[in-house]
């Protein structure tokens, strides 16, 4: 491979890929139990080139809540954080990403935007008059982010998830009889399951982590989104983007990175570079294994930690 990355992100990736026999796919979304459990792979995006990893950099598989990071972004777009913050707060939970718990203790205002609970409070904000609208305004971010036209959603995944998804129905009606959000829940788990079945691949992931690793801009300076946004979504990605992993995260790794339940982490390395990963087998908390691994031996080896 002839990269800066080279021969050396084929070694990282090798001694990596074995933890993913720790972990287990993710099958409460019974479409995601179909994804290959050994699989690893990865690409870096550093604005000029992308490397990646032989074997199953090409494969796509959806975002879950790595989307998280982007319906935060288009809602701040959209109103501001006055308004995002009434609705979501800036605390990280130590809970997992589907509790309930603190919603009730809490005057029903999520923690934060990367639980489930903050996503469908903050996919509730997202302008557009019907769920094509709302989605479509979404993808038109992600196509820029990921200079990649094509870029839709995975209609089969979202209707598994639509048909499960009780736990965030649940969410949601609580939410609703405590004003956070004023919508039919099915329309908003509608527009929240579509966002979450949004397909990418590494090389992808990897171009979405640059323009937030690169304050907003893509490659070529254009502004997709504003500086302070982009740096805000980094600090949510810090503090909660691998759930109540993100401490040891922090301290292990140091790169502001968000995982989602089908195996995929996006990485933004401030003014440096975007990681895409994706391997499927998770561990209990909802992360990528083998994910974290890699992530961990980038970061030593290219001293990638921003603390
Ligand atoms: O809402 C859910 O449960 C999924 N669509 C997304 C959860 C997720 O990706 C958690 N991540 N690790």
């Amino acid at each position: 491979m002839v990269c800066q990355y080279g021969e050396q992100l084929e070694k990282l990736v090798k001694e990596a890929e074995p933890y993913a026999a720790e972990g287990k796919v993710a099958d409460y979304i019974p479409a995601l139990a179909k994804a290959d459990q050994g699989i690893l792979a990865v690409s870096i995006f550093d604005g000029k080139e992308t490397c990646f990893s032989a074997g199953h950099s090409t494969e796509m598989f959806t975002l879950q809540s790595i989307s998280k990071v982007l319906t935060l972004a288009l809602a701040l777009m959209d109103h501001g954080e006055e308004v995002v913050f009434d609705k979501v707060g800036m605390e990280p939970t130590g809970d997992p990403y589907n509790s309930i718990a603190k919603l009730e203790s809490l005057v029903a205002k999520p923690l934060n935007p990367m639980i489930n609970a903050g996503a469908l409070a903050v996919s509730h904000l997202i302008k557009g008059e019907s769920t094509e609208e709302r989605l479509e305004r979404l993808l038109q971010l992600i196509r820029k982010m990921s200079a990649r036209p094509s870029v839709t959603y995975n209609r089969e995944v979202a209707q598994s998830e639509f048909n499960t998804a009780d736990l965030n129905r649940s969410l949601a009606f609580f939410m609703k009889q405590h004003r956070i959000i004023d919508e039919n829940v099915d329309q908003l788990l509608d527009f929240y399951t579509k966002q979450c079945a949004i397909e990418v691949d590494c090389d992808d992931l990897a171009r979405i982590g640059f323009v937030l690793a690169n304050g907003g801009k893509n490659e070529e300076g254009e502004e997709i989104i504003p500086f302070e946004i982009a740096r805000l979504v980094k600090t949510f990605m810090v503090t909660c983007g691998m759930y109540n992993s993100s401490g040891e995260f922090a301290i292990r790794v140091g790169i502001p990175a968000k995982s989602g339940v089908s195996g995929g982490i996006v990485g933004a390395v401030p003014n440096s570079i975007g990681i895409g990963i994706y391997g499927p087998a998770l561990d209990e908390k909802g992360n990528s294994v083998a994910g974290m691994k890699l992530l961990e031996a980038l970061s030593s080896y290219y001293h990638l930690s921003i603390f």
